[in-house]
């Protein structure tokens, strides 16, 4: 059935077949009036690729990359997203299954409806990184990331950019809540609280006070890298550096948390440029082309993040359409490469991206 995509469109719209109102709403939505949401998208088309031809010899390209000091299949990884067997009974498990077999990393939410632990023991063998969300009780924030470090998982994304959930007005619309039966189960053990919790409920107990000692702190007792997710200007990118993380992730949160910021396409390069190459880079929000890929490696960054993308995938056909998803990317960055006239990732650069004319007719479409 996932044989018959073309393209990640494709998989959205068999997802919005299958799903729900309520969440499919949840999983599309935006913050406010979804400015941001649809920025995201649109910002990737106002740059424009500057191909080189005849200098590299692009009869064998590959997608392969480092990251972190490991290898991965591509520069593409599975953003967190939170309440994934709401898209599919074979949720985060299948998730992390897909992952593995595209031989690339995914990133498990706190607010998954899986446990690190239940990932590692049912999904084949693959790179993992744990999202932490920190909550005001510092022994939940311990005991969550103690479980994914125990798990197997090779980093921690701390994300930054929820001192309080957004105003997502589908889910007011909707009415939007989780299933009965359906909890966040690592959450649950470590408040030790079997309680069903609402989703706004589990948004305050996250510490809104948290600052960049905390990161610190978090950062020089973790026997893992430390990454933070939720940066958007180069004021926060050096702060995240002074304190010793392992990288950041340039993200509003797929549009989800303040509406009205800046799409993560416009803010990659000042990150880039303000890190100057102490940490690692990553972007996610509104990537659903190779080229997009493309584009955010030539800007600078070191790999990007997709989350509705692999969503879909997993909505419309589990574990085997995450992975179709995943493949569509890769083949499509693949051929992105050779055309560009690069053998590797490594070989975009500056020189291959430009900003698309103004007067260009899809600059803002
Ligand atoms: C339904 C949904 C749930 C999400 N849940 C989380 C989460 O639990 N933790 C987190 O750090 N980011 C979460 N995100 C944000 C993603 O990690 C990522 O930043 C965003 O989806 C990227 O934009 P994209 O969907 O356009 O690729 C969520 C995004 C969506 C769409």
């Amino acid at each position: 059935m996932s044989e018959g995509w073309i393209n990640v469109a494709d998989a959205e719209r068999l997802a919005a077949e299958k799903l729900d109102p309520g969440p499919l709403g949840y999983f599309a939505g935006g913050a406010g009036d979804e400015v941001t949401l649809r920025d995201n998208l649109v910002a990737w088309r106002r740059w424009r690729l500057r191909p080189r031809v005849l200098s590299t010899d692009v009869s064998a390209v590959t997608t392969a990359t480092e990251l972190l000091g490991a290898p991965l299949s591509m520069p593409i990884l599975v953003a967190p997203v939170a309440y994934q067997r709401l898209a599919h009974p074979e949720g985060e498990v299948g998730m992390a299954g897909a992952a593995a077999a595209a031989a690339t990393a995914m990133c498990l939410s706190t607010l998954a409806t899986a446990r690190p632990s239940e990932v590692a023991a049912s999904a084949p063998p693959g790179r993992r990184w744990f999202q932490l969300y920190c909550f005001e009780d510092e022994a939940i924030t311990t005991a969550l990331m103690d479980e994914a470090v125990d798990s197997g998982f090779e980093a921690i994304v701390v994300t930054v950019d929820l001192p309080r959930g957004g105003n997502r007005e589908r889910d007011a619309r909707t009415g939007f809540k989780l299933p009965d039966g359906l909890h966040i189960p690592s959450v649950r053990a470590a408040i030790g609280d079997d309680r069903e919790l609402l989703v706004e409920e589990t948004f305050t107990l996250m510490n809104p006070a948290l600052g960049w000692s905390d990161i610190e702190a978090l950062a020089a007792r973790s026997s893992v890298p430390v990454l933070v997710k939720g940066l958007l200007t180069a004021e926060d990118a050096v702060l995240a550096v002074e304190h010793g993380v392992a990288g950041v992730i340039v993200s509003n949160h797929g549009g989800r948390q303040l509406d009205c910021v800046e799409a993560t396409a416009d803010v990659l390069v000042e990150i880039v440029d303000a890190v100057d190459g102490r940490a690692a880079v990553l972007v996610d929000g509104g990537i659903r082309r190779g080229v997009d890929v493309a584009i955010a490696l030539a800007l600078g960054a070191d790999a990007v993040l997709v989350g509705r993308p692999a969503l879909w995938g997993l909505a419309a056909g589990g574990e085997a359409g995450a992975r179709r998803v995943l493949e569509l990317l890769q083949a499509e960055l693949e051929l992105g490469l050779a055309l560009c006239g690069c053998a590797s990732p490594a070989d975009l650069s500056r020189d291959h991206v430009r900003r698309a004319p103004a007067t260009s007719v899809y600059s803002d479409q």
